[in-house]
């Protein structure tokens, strides 16, 4: 195999250090051209003397002196803020841009990535659930290709593969159900940060482990399938799997479900993505059947995860709803992060910004643009009066 080409996108984030240790892993497979991250300064300059990039983009513009100082003398090409993220996705000469990045923050460089035809490896699912109706079209016209990165979109990717488009029934998408799964609904109002930062069986970066605790994540994998596999909202199911060792599933029309299952490690998904359409030997995620715990399965309890059902409607509803349910989610996210709401206050604000807000059906560009800015103006008004 020729190495394939590598722009990473929050490289210095828990995905983007996972498809680092990817690279590490196969020598000679993979050349890192370039490496993007928010503010991270000191990991991105530890990943470039280690990598050896042809450019790195830092978004964070305040930070970009201390970028300067660290690379003076290095003939590395420095690009900072927003547009410049979007700028990179061109970067000369790529075989795949991993959007690693956090939040709909990496909606353009996602749209940039596909519109210039290039192979996008997404894991960054807040762009695919806000772009939702912008990607369809692009992709018809540049044949670009996204491969998944989340474990999820990843087995149902894979076990699509066992049957025809016209022959799938359902997806069914696994979820863990958090660390509040079996935690009494009255006890919610109690959860504290450090409680819903504590995942059961996955380590991801924070803003990913409170939504695993909300089952706000579950929902917004639900809008992303939409998008990822271009079927409907009601052909997409979920199911509580609390040892996370089945990934998801496809139900294809004579009833056959094909499941992908391995340990959870997300490196197996981002090999998978890298590697396609081969497969490689790899040592993450390797599993023994004889150790393994029962696996069982339950139907998720939408009146205590009320995240999850209202992500089902917005699914349903299309146009600009998951991006309003997005950006509420982003914004409350962040203020129960800073300890300013309840854990119970994310999903009455994701619940209240929704029902304030009036859906465009077949947006554009600057409705979604314009809906994720409204959505949080009204989330921190929500927030500011203490109404969620
Ligand atoms: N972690 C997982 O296991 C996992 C699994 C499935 C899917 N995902 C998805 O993958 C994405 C990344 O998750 P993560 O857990 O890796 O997050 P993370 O650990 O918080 O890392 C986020 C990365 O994005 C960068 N970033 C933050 N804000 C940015 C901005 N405004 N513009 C550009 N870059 C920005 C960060 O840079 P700094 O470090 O400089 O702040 C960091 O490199 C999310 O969409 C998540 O839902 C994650």
């Amino acid at each position: 195999m020729v190495a394939k080409n590598l722009l990473i996108l929050g490289s210095t984030g828990s995905i983007g250090k996972s498809t680092l240790e990817v690279v590490d892993q196969h020598p000679g497979k993979f050349v890192v051209r370039g490496l993007a991250a928010f503010s991270n300064v000191e990991l991105l300059v530890q990943q470039y003397h280690k990598y050896k990039p042809e450019a790195l983009c830092l978004v964070n513009e305040s930070k970009a002196d201390d970028l300067k100082a660290a690379l003076k003398g290095e003939e590395v090409k420095l690009m900072f803020g927003e547009q410049e993220l979007i700028n990179f996705t061109q970067f000369y000469y790529v075989d795949i841009v991993i959007n690693a990045v956090v939040g709909a923050a990496g909606l353009l460089a996602s749209l940039e990535t596909v519109k210039q035809g290039r192979t996008l490896a997404v894991a960054n699912k807040e762009s695919l659930v806000c772009g939702g109706p912008l990607f369809p079209e692009i992709l018809k016209k540049t044949k670009a290709k996204i491969l998944p990165i989340d474990s999820e979109h990843s087995a149902i990717w894979q076990s699509a593969l066992a049957g025809k488009e016209n022959e799938l029934k359902n997806v069914i998408i696994t979820a863990s159900g958090g660390p509040f799964r079996t935690l009494p609904k009255e006890q919610f109002r109690q959860i504290t940060k450090a409680q819903a930062l504590d995942h059961p069986t996955w380590k991801m970066g924070q803003k990913i482990t409170i939504d695993s605790a909300t089952l706000a994540n579950k929902g917004l994998e639900v809008m992303e399938a939409v998008v990822l596999f271009n079927i409907p909202a009601s052909k997409v199911k979920v199911v509580i799997h609390p040892q996370s060792i089945i990934h998801s599933m496809v139900e294809f029309n004579d009833s056959s479900v094909i499941a992908q299952l391995s340990n959870p490690d997300m490196k197996l998904p981002i090999s998978y993505a890298l590697f396609w359409p081969d497969r490689v030997e790899s040592p993450f995620g390797a599993l023994d059947f004889t150790k393994l715990p029962d696996l069982s399965f339950e139907e998720p309890d939408l009146d205590k995860f009320k995240a999850l059902k209202l992500a089902f409607e917005c699914a349903k509803t299309g146009g600009t709803a998951p991006a309003v349910f997005n950006a509420a989610n982003e914004v409350a996210v962040d203020a129960f992060l800073k300890e300013k709401i309840r854990f119970t206050d994310i999903t009455r604000c994701i619940d209240e910004s929704l029902q304030k807000f009036n859906i465009v059906s077949a947006p554009n560009l600057f409705d979604i643009l314009n809906a994720d800015k409204e959505a949080r103006l009204i989330a921190e008004e929500l927030i500011g009066n203490q109404k969620c």
